[in-house]
């Protein structure tokens, strides 16, 4: 038996609760983890609170896309070993102490990463990997990251950095210092915005990425950016349809990208084990306090990530 948090019905997080199940031998293609953190994102609580629907046959949920830990059983054909660390991205109902997943879900975990931040490192590492490619972001661009505090957002301000581009940031004000430290500008958003950032880049914005999904956000990218195929966004998937905008991920219409965020995930790992890429985490749960961990995340204001710990 193993402890896995589920969703019992559609609502906010008082329908979560931690409960035993079993958790069985892997089969064939499969192995078993045991976790040792499992990251939060919005998808977690989006897929109870009824932004993906309501469908009563869906219930109870599994919930958690990713996790790290140790391999603690393999099936046949799989190329892993008892005690192998991994990152584990992406799985089905990572909020558990141990489970069963595709050998396939499974990357090694650089000894030097730490649990938390390997939990943390690959859902929104491989979204801004995604974010930053469709809209061809490289060396000598500007590109303005929307929402820079956030889980994507740290990753996406890293990693265009690294791709030699210069970053500028909107933030709400308490994750400004956080964002300068990885060498972005930044503006907070709100009124104003398009003015503030031109302050910043008077040589003007060569692509935007939205990763809040605000209409202020898209109007912002679309005042900046000449060219709409440099505009993406992670969030308005209703704004990207009408607006000729890039819609990448899960939503209607969207690209969800799968092979590129499933290649991204070596080269993120090995990233994130030199200390060229951190994972900010803003703060850690246990298992049982899930519900608190979503309350956090849902006030909209995290600065980094959040992490269970099992
Ligand atoms: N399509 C995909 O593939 C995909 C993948 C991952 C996530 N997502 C979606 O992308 C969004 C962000 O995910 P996340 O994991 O980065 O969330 P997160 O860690 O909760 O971060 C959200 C950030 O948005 C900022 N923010 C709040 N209101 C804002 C506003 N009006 N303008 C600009 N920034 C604002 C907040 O910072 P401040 O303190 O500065 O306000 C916060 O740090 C969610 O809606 C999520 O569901 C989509």
């Amino acid at each position: 038996m193993t402890r896995v948090v589920l969703a019992t019905a559609y609502g906010g997080p008082e329908v979560l609760t931690v409960v035993d199940q079993p958790v069985g031998d892997p089969g064939p293609g499969q192995a078993r983890v045991e976790v040792r953190a499992a990251g939060v994102n919005p998808a977690d609580w989006k897929s109870y609170t009824g932004a993906f629907g309501t469908d009563p046959a869906a219930l109870p949920k599994r919930l958690g896309f990713e996790v790290s830990g140790v391999v603690t059983a393999v099936g046949p054909g799989v190329a892993l070993a008892v005690g192998d660390e991994v990152i584990g991205f992406r799985v089905s109902g990572g909020y558990a102490a141990e489970l069963v997943v595709p050998a396939s879900a499974l990357v090694p975990k650089p000894a030097s990463l730490g649990w938390e931040q390997a939990a943390g490192l690959m859902l929104t590492g491989a979204t801004a990997v995604h974010a930053l490619t469709a809209t061809g972001v490289g060396e000598g661009d500007t590109v303005l990251v929307h929402g820079a505090a956030g889980g994507v957002g740290l990753m996406a301000v890293q990693l265009a950095a690294l791709r030699g581009a210069r970053v500028i940031g909107t933030v709400g004000g308490g994750g400004a210092e956080l964002v300068r430290r990885f060498g972005a500008g930044t503006v907070r958003y709100g009124d104003g915005l398009a003015d503030r950032v031109r302050g910043l880049a008077p040589d003007g914005v060569d692509a935007a990425v939205d990763l809040v999904g605000t209409d202020e956000a898209v109007d912002v990218s679309l005042e900046l950016v000449a060219d709409r195929q440099r505009i993406a966004t992670i969030a308005a998937f209703g704004r990207a349809g009408s607006e000729g905008v890039r819609a990448l991920g899960a939503g209607p219409g969207a690209d969800p990208g799968t092979e590129l965020r499933d290649a991204a995930r070596p080269d993120l790992a090995e990233a994130a084990g030199a200390g060229r890429l951190e994972v900010v985490v803003a703060a850690t749960f246990p298992l049982e306090e899930v519900a608190a961990a979503h309350r956090q995340g849902m006030a909209g204001h995290t600065h980094g990530k959040l992490v269970l710990l099992p």
